[in-house]
C-alpha cells in the first residue's frame, strides 16, 4: 500500500546540510542551518557542557523513565533564565524533544482548546507554518518585516493584531528574529503586549537563541514584558542554540496562567499531548543543562563563553554591513539587527548561482546564517555578493 503515498520533497533548510557536505569545492561556505560556528569551522561543544556531561557519565544511576512532563528541575531553573518570577502569574512546564517538539505540543493545545487561527507574521521560519496547519490551525500571516529596506512592518503588525478576532492565538519570536534578525523595541513589546491584552489573543513566544541577540538578559526583556501584561500565554523554549545542545533534541514548553490551577491544568494537557505522540522527552540535554545550570561555576563559564559568542556575531555583522552597504545601502541595518541571521534581498536564481559557481550555500530566501561565517570569510563572501 506504500505506493499510495506521494514522495515528499526534503525539507528545504535542512536539505543544505547534505547538498553542503557533498560539495567538494576547498572554499565552500556554509550559511544554511542556524548553527554558530568558530573561527575554525567547528560547532563547538560548551566547556560546561562537557563538564555537566562528564559529571553526568560519572554519578548518573539509572537510565529509568521520568514521565512525559520531564525533568522538573530542569523545568524550574529553565524558566527561572526565560521567562523568570512573572508577579501574579503562575507557571507550568513540559520539556520537550527541542524548540520544535514544544510548538508542535503548544499547537495542538491550541487546537484541542477550540483556538481556530493563528496570526503569523512574515517571513518566519518556514516550519512554523507547517507544524501549525499539521495540528489544524488556520494561518492568519501579516506583513512583519520588508526585505529591499531591511525594516520591521511595525504599524501592519498593530493593524493585523487589532484586526485579530478574541480567541485567536498570535506566534512572537522573543528576539532574535528567524530569518530577518529583525527587533522590537521595549515600546513596541508594549504596545504588542496591550493590544493582545485588549482583544484577548492568546501569545504563543518562540524563544530559541537566547543569549544571541543583545544578551542573556537583554533577549527575554520583550517576552517578560508581555507576560506582565497579558492573563496567558505559552512560551516555547529551545536550548538547542544557547547551550549548542542540537542534536540532543532539548527544550520545553511552559503555559503561564493567572492561577496555578489553570496553569496545571494546561501542563496536564501538554503532558497528555506529549504521551500519545512521542511518550517521554530524551533526558540526556535537559539533565546536562539542569548541570550546568545547577553549578555556579558551570554557569559563569557558559555565559562566558556564550558571551563570547555574541561578540563574535556582532564582529560578523558589522564587517558584512560595512561591506554590504556599498551595493545594498539598506543592508547597514545588518550592524544592529541581531542573532544568527539576516534576510538579504536576494533573488532564487541569485542564491542558486552563488552555490553553483562559488559554493556558498544559503537557503532560497536569502537567509544567511551570520553565526556560520569565518572572521577570514567576510571579504570572500562579500565580493562574491557585491559581484551578482
Ligand atoms: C534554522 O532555522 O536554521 C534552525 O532553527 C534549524 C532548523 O531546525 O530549521
Amino acid at each position: 500500500m506504500f505506493d499510495m503515498l506521494v514522495r515528499q520533497p526534503d525539507d528545504p533548510l535542512l536539505a543544505l546540510i547534505g547538498l553542503f557536505r557533498k560539495d567538494e569545492r576547498p572554499g565552500k561556505i556554509d550559511l544554511g542551518v542556524g548553527v554558530y560556528r568558530d573561527e575554525t569551522g567547528a560547532t563547538p561543544i560548551f566547556r560546561a557542557v562537557k563538564a555537566a556531561e562528564k559529571a553526568l557519565l560519572e554519578t548518573q544511576q539509572t537510565k529509568s523513565y521520568i514521565g512525559p512532563e520531564g525533568d522538573a528541575v530542569y523545568l524550574d531553573l529553565l524558566w527561572s533564565l526565560t521567562g523568570g518570577r512573572v508577579a501574579g502569574r503562575a507557571v507550568a512546564g513540559v520539556q520537550t524533544p527541542g524548540g520544535s517538539g514544544a510548538l508542535r505540543l503548544a499547537a495542538d493545545l491550541l487546537q484541542g482548546m477550540g483556538v481556530k487561527r493563528i496570526l503569523l507574521g512574515l517571513p518566519s521560519w518556514p516550519n512554523h507554518a507547517s507544524i501549525f496547519k499539521a495540528a489544524g490551525l488556520e494561518i492568519v500571516s501579516y506583513p512583519f518585516f520588508d526585505v529591499p529596506s531591511q525594516t520591521v512592518l511595525f504599524e501592519q503588525m498593530v493593524e493585523a493584531l487589532d484586526g485579530a478576532n478574541a480567541g485567536d492565538a498570535v506566534l512572537l519570536h522573543a528576539s532574535c528574529h528567524n530569518p530577518t534578525g529583525g527587533v522590537l523595541t521595549s515600546q513596541q513589546w508594549q504596545e504588542i503586549a496591550a493590544i493582545i491584552e485588549r482583544r484577548g489573543l492568546l501569545p504563543l513566544v518562540d524563544l530559541a537563541y537566547q543569549g544571541f541577540g543583545r544578551g542573556l538578559e537583554e533577549d527575554v526583556t520583550g517576552l517578560r514584558s508581555l507576560l506582565a501584561a497579558v492573563p496567558e500565554a505559552l512560551v516555547a523554549i529551545s536550548s538547542s542554540k544557547s547551550f549548542g545542545l542540537y542534536r540532543e533534541r532539548t527544550g520545553a514548553i511552559f503555559a503561564v496562567a493567572a492561577t496555578q490551577a489553570l496553569a496545571d491544568t494546561a501542563r496536564s494537557n501538554l503532558a497528555a499531548l506529549a504521551r500519545i505522540s512521542y511518550s517521554m522527552p530524551p533526558d540526556h540535554g535537559a539533565a546536562v543543562v539542569r548541570g550546568v545550570l545547577e553549578s555556579d561555576a558551570l554557569k559563569a563559564d557558559w555565559m562566558q563563553e556564550l558571551d563570547g559568542m555574541r561578540a563574535s556575531i556582532q564582529t560578523l555583522r558589522r564587517a558584512l554591513a560595512a561591506g554590504l552597504k556599498g551595493r545594498w545601502p539598506s543592508l547597514a541595518a545588518m550592524a544592529d539587527q541581531e542573532g544568527m541571521f539576516s534576510l538579504l534581498p536576494l533573488s532564487e536564481e541569485e542564491v542558486l548561482r552563488l552555490r553553483a559557481d562559488h559554493g556558498i550555500y544559503m537557503p532560497t530566501s536569502g537567509r544567511i546564517n551570520i553565526a556560520g561565517l569565518k572572521t577570514s570569510d567576510v571579504d570572500a563572501v562579500v565580493s562574491k555578493f557585491i559581484a551578482l
